[in-house]
């Protein structure tokens, strides 16, 4: 897995710009929510936060999500995807564009165990849970947190986001500053009209 620091690849110009608004949310929580919007099998949108994980590559983004979900649906049908991060200190929102693939902890999943291993206890325990969106059943099982040495769940997913649209709007400036990056132009840098 890479990380910021990381130099195997040259990092695209809005890496920096990400990274720097992402600084200002300082530790809180809110800094790593992401909107995910996918297509629903019945052709309208669908939004949802999730968590950012890390960067897997120069531009390439993996969250972890539940194989039972419908989300996880959408994306086999529509792979195409579109993530909203706003940040609300540096009044900064990135739209970030790309194509996700589903990594289940089958075969070559070597990067899906070392996130799983990196979660906290309590963070591990929704995989423990019943399906998402199934009816309420309050026998459950519902732990509160599953420990270091269990098994990677077999439901769990890595939700690898290979990016080629990066658009940032800008509100601290006047007037606002809107520009975008796009992988098929080499991530060369267009402003347009916020
Ligand atoms: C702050 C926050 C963080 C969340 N993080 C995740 C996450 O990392 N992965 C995930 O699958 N769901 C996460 N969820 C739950 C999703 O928003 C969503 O409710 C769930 O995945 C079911 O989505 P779906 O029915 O559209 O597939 C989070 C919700 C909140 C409020």
């Amino acid at each position: 897995m890479s990380t910021e620091m990381d130099a195997e690849q040259p990092l695209p110009p809005w890496r920096p710009l990400l990274t720097a608004a992402r600084k200002r949310e300082g530790r809180l929580p809110g800094g790593r929510w992401l909107q995910l919007a996918t297509l629903s099998v019945h052709g309208y949108p669908r939004v949802r936060t999730l968590v950012f994980r890390d960067w897997s590559a120069a531009a390439t983004l993996d969250l972890l999500t539940d194989a039972r979900s419908e989300k996880c649906l959408e994306i086999e049908r529509t792979p195409e995807v579109e993530l909203c991060w706003l940040f609300r200190k540096a009044r900064e929102q990135f739209r970030l564009r790309g194509t996700a693939t589903l990594i289940a902890p089958t075969g070559d999943s070597v990067d899906l165990d070392q996130h799983w291993k990196r979660l906290p206890a309590s963070g591990r325990s929704v995989w423990a849970w019943p399906p998402p969106g199934d009816p309420f059943d309050p026998q459950g099982p519902w732990p509160q947190e599953v420990s270091d040495d269990a098994a990677t769940p077999e439901h769990l997913r890595l939700l690898r986001i290979s990016l080629h649209l990066v658009e940032q709007l800008d509100l601290k400036p006047h007037p606002h500053l809107r520009r975008l990056w796009t992988s098929s132009r080499q991530w060369q840098e267009q402003r347009i009209n916020p």
